[in-house]
């Protein structure tokens, strides 16, 4: 997008300045999976960042220098925190004056599976009362077009100030993979997209500050690797957001579609799907498993599908995608069922011991994990459950499940014992082919087995 000089009032100039020479203090709001990560790579940069999160636990480990997110280092976060350039609040009354505001608060659907901003609503409540001519307001967290302009602004703008003249504001979506080593906040590129001209550039000044993208370019007609695009409105940035997950989601869905028709012409899917990621062109891989988990994939879709209603429009491909990917959970069960049935034994009664809960490997976000959705089937089958995750050491999920476990350490006699090993999460660090060696069968979600050598007949993928 072609951007236009902008006529800045002295707020935005002077708030430039103080981006480009750093003395800009910013506060992140929500200190989780994205807010840490971010706040440590903002202060890495060289800002002075005050996180606030409303749990005092999680403020009060960052005041501490003690980390709780994987993708944070934990001599990274102490070396800031004892170097005075992060600090944390647990209420925005004690928030001292900051510049600019980056918003990373959750947004999970209701149990209607309806978009639930009330964390942003809150945020932009408790923001516009401490608002000050000059500050930047960026909201980061994912949701649907139009909540930076119809829930954000009408609130900051109870503070009295004029958007794009006195405070800025603008969308800027957090690309974070957790568990992912090689993108992090720092190196992945960003979009932005503001209120106004002014909001975008100070904006586009901010990111471009903090975002240092090394990555190939995207499009052919790029000259540079933009570290920020940015784009005509907050709407375009999120939507652009949407999207991306939507693309994930549906492609997730067309694997594991693939995978239960493969399953039923007994032809392995892994092998049809390594065989076309071969293609140097056209074609990028994704790969089948036990369902959809975390806090974006099986979630943000239906903010978009929620949107769409509004203008009677209906987002079929991911109505479809979200049924194909619970049934893939479904799918996990009945094919369980079948491996115990071919073993001469059925599911009631039987010892299933899972090897990995967490919704990806080598993370420990169990949030909508298919491995609580499965346990919980099984259980109602009348089976016996133990599991092993070294990133979970007890099992305790969110509502509706009412169930918990302790993870088990890792046994010759407790892989002998279960009837069935059944890898959800592929976690790297476990020794599968151990694993296999000791268990009288394997049912393995994830491909996890792939460089097994012995015991192959014990192993059955889905
Ligand atoms: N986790 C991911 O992989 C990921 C990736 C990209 C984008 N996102 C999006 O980022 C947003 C945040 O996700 P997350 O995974 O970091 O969530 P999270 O639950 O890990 O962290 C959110 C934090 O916000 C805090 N919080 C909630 N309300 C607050 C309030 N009123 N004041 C202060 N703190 C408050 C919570 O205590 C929590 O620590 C969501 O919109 C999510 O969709 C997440």
């Amino acid at each position: 997008m072609e951007t236009p000089e902008v006529l800045l009032t002295p707020y935005a100039c002077r708030l430039k300045e103080k981006i480009g020479d750093k003395t800009a203090v910013i506060s992140v709001i929500g200190l989780g999976y994205v807010g840490l990560p971010l706040a440590v790579e903002i202060a890495k940069v060289g800002f002075k960042v005050v996180g606030l999160d409303h749990n005092p636990a999680r403020s009060g480990k960052v005041n501490c220098g003690e980390n709780y997110i994987d993708d944070v280092k934990d001599d990274e976060l102490l070396q800031l925190v004892q170097g005075g350039m992060i600090s944390a609040y647990s209420s925005f009354a004690e928030l001292p004056d900051v510049d600019i505001i980056v918003v990373c608060v959750p947004t999970p659907l209701t149990i209607n599976r309806e978009p639930n901003i009330s964390y942003i609503a809150n945020v932009a409540r408790e923001i516009a009362l401490m608002l000050r001519p000059g500050n930047l307001v960026t909201l980061e967290s994912t949701t649907y077009p139009g909540t930076t302009r119809d829930v954000l602004l009408p609130q900051l703008q109870e503070s009295g100030l004029t958007v794009g003249e006195e405070f800025f504001l603008a969308y800027s979506p957090e690309r974070i993979d957790p568990g992912n080593d090689h993108h992090n906040a720092r190196n992945t590129s960003r979009v932005v997209g503001g209120i106004t001209p002014a909001c975008l550039e100070v904006a586009r000044m901010f990111y471009s500050n903090t975002v240092n993208y090394k990555g190939p370019r995207r499009r052919r007609e790029d000259k540079l690797h933009p570290d920020v695009t940015p784009v005509s409105s907050p709407e375009v940035a999120e939507l652009s957001k949407l999207y991306e997950n939507t693309y994930r989601s549906v492609n997730i869905a067309l694997v594991n579609e693939l995978m239960l028709l493969c399953d039923r012409m007994g032809i392995d899917v892994w092998q049809v799907i390594d065989a076309a990621g071969t293609k140097p062109f056209g074609i990028q891989i994704f790969y089948p498993g036990p369902g959809v988990g975390g806090h974006c994939i099986p979630i943000d879709p239906f903010y978009l599908t929620w949107k769409a209603r509004q203008y009677d429009f209906h987002t079929r491909f991911i109505e479809l995608a979200g049924e194909i990917n619970i049934e893939a959970s479904y799918h996990v069960v009945r094919k369980l069922t079948r491996v115990l049935n071919n073993a001469g034994s059925c599911l009631k009664g039987a010892k299933i011991f899972i090897l990995g809960v967490t919704y990806k490997k080598d993370i420990r976000d169990i949030r909508e994990s298919p491995a609580l959705k499965i346990i919980d089937l099984i259980l109602r089958e009348g089976a016996g459950i133990g599991y092993h995750d070294p990133y979970v050491p007890y099992l305790k999920p969110h509502e509706p499940y009412t169930w918990e476990f302790e993870s088990h350490p890792l046994s010759v006699a407790g892989l002998q014992e279960a009837d069935c090993v059944l890898i959800l999460t592929g976690h790297s660090g476990i020794d599968y082919e151990w694993v296999a060696k000791h268990s009288k069968q394997i049912l393995d979600t994830r491909n996890a087995t792939r460089e097994v050598q012995n015991n192959r007949e014990k192993i059955i993928k889905i």
